[in-house]
């Protein structure tokens, strides 16, 4: 298959386009973007015949910033029989590896919102159908995905399942929880599940943990430390929820992020302070590099314009500097469901872990 369908955000289009393109660049896989801006997905087309198809085997999918999903897939199927879809697109399932599940999704806009119970439904009848029929089976290691931009128009392809994003449309929907001060508590929450795998958690989020919140108030990310039982010393000028200072585990100081030194060293330093993302991204640097944390999680707010290589040089920055340093280190950044106008970065310094 040549054609690799990304879903992301509307809006984050071109970004989605470009990075994709130079990925695929480097793996020798050579080809064009189509998009249409708030689509809230774009199409990379390989002049290779299996271009895409060896793009969602060799690249990482855990590499992509601003992919929520992404599928190879055969060009777009336009006035499907709307009478007989199932009929109507069964020839098209044969060309495609073993697949384990389908899923049938819109894009996430407000058109494609308005088409989720059609996708609903109408996946559960083509996967009845697919299973009968064996084209389904549980053990295959791909996922057959049906991108529905309308009720006659589908790009249908697959995904290995490990090397995508494990949720439906690329969106992983967590509850609010009710006692956080503020609904960015979600952003933090949703950056742990993200670069941190599950069974890691005990060792990396663990109780009794120390962290640094800069920029902290009101509290949802502090409440997300101290709902792991950490200890918080939360740096801001605003006030923070009563609730969370009653917990006895948070240490408020009205001070400036960009100029407070702590006395010792800790665990985890996030930062969701909104700034210039080279000014961000020079504080995040000094405190891995003097060895003030271990590990973080911050925001970078993006710029209206070129925002994929102001993201480029933020994270090439930090690169440059920890390598001169000496220090071993993992990053990872992600445009996550619940950021809008910025990126999420998760960095560890593994020396720390003799890792
Ligand atoms: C987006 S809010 C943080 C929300 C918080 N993460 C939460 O979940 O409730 C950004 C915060 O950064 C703070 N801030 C901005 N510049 C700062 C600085 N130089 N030093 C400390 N705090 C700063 C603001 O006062 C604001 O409370």
């Amino acid at each position: 298959m040549n054609h690799l369908l990304l879903y992301c955000r509307p809006g984050f289009e071109k970004e989605c386009a470009a990075e994709v393109r130079e990925l695929c660049e480097q793996q020798g896989i050579y080809g064009y973007c189509k998009l249409e801006e708030n689509s809230g997905y774009a199409l990379f087309v390989s002049h290779q015949p299996d271009g895409a198809s060896l793009a969602v085997e060799t690249l990482q999918f855990h590499d992509l910033i601003f992919v929520r999903q992404w599928i190879a897939c055969l060009p777009l199927l336009e006035s499907i029989n709307t009478e007989d879809r199932i009929g109507s697109l069964m020839p098209h399932v044969s060309g495609l590896p073993q697949c384990n599940e389908l899923w049938v999704e819109p894009a996430d806009t407000t058109d494609g919102r308005e088409m989720q119970r059609f996708c609903n439904s109408f996946g559960s009848a083509f996967s009845q159908v697919l299973r009968k029929q064996g084209v389904l089976q549980r053990k295959a290691a791909n996922r057959m995905h049906i991108f529905a931009l309308s009720g006659s128009s589908f790009y249908i392809g697959y995904v290995p399942v490990a090397n995508s994003a494990p949720w439906p449309m690329g969106i992983m929907r967590l509850k609010f929880p009710n006692q956080a001060p503020s609904r960015s508590t979600l952003k933090l929450e949703e950056a742990w599940h993200w670069f941190i795998p599950e069974q890691q958690w005990h060792h990396y989020i663990s109780s009794g943990k120390r962290a640094v919140d800069l920029g902290a108030a009101p509290g949802g990310w502090t409440w997300q430390l101290v709902n792991q039982n950490m200890f918080v010393t939360a740096i801001d000028n605003g006030p923070m929820a009563e609730s969370l200072m009653q917990t006895g585990q948070v240490k408020h100081l009205t001070e400036d992020a960009f100029t407070y030194q702590p006395h010792k060293p800790c665990d985890w330093m996030v930062c969701d302070i909104v700034d210039k993302p080279t000014r961000v991204i020079k504080l995040m640097t000094r405190w891995l590099v003097e060895g003030w944390c271990r590990e973080t999680i911050f925001n970078l707010k993006l710029p209206m314009k070129q925002r994929y290589p102001e993201v480029k040089h933020c994270l090439g920055y930090l690169q440059q500097e920890m390598d001169s340093a000496g220090i071993h280190y993992r990053i990872a950044a992600k445009h996550l469901y619940h950021d809008r106008e910025e990126i999420t970065v998760h960095v560890r310094r593994s020396d720390h872990y003799g890792q």
